[in-house]
């Protein structure tokens, strides 16, 4: 286990402030970024199931619409209040491709403290790219 990552009080208040009527399940998340910024993103569900929105997509979109551009969003780091490490979605994974270093690092906490750090090529190899 390392020690507390700064972002991590950021990630459990976020997670706090899901919007999950329907699965219960809350997510947080806080990233950085290249303007210096902290911005913080939680999921947000829909009676129309689909259009529910993940925290780290929610956190990364809200950094672009502050300025932040492809390669700006430095680290991504998540909570979940679960047993287990929980790893980003497929969609997400892909935003996190666009708007951050192949190299950067997402790191995702549980409950204990306990956690998983990947860099965004380890999250999605070969990723899709037009740029
Ligand atoms: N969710 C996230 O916010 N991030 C992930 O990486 C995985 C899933 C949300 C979406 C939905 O509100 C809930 O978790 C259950 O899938």
């Amino acid at each position: 286990m390392k020690a507390e990552h700064k972002l991590l009080p950021l990630a459990k208040q976020a997670a706090q402030r899901a919007y999950t009527p329907y699965s219960k399940f809350q997510v947080g998340a806080a990233i950085s970024t290249a303007q210096g910024e902290t911005i913080l993103g939680c999921n947000v569900e829909n009676a129309a199931y689909p259009v529910t929105l993940c925290a780290e997509r929610n956190a990364i979109t809200t950094a672009v619409a502050n300025g932040a551009r492809p390669g700006d969003i430095l680290e991504v780091v998540i909570f979940v209040d679960t047993e287990e490490v929980v790893s980003p979605c497929g969609a997400c994974r892909q935003v996190m491709s666009e708007f951050m270093s192949q190299q950067a690092n997402v790191t995702s906490y549980n409950r204990h403290g306990e956690s998983k750090t990947w860099t965004v090529a380890q999250l999605l190899p070969d990723s899709f790219s037009l740029l």
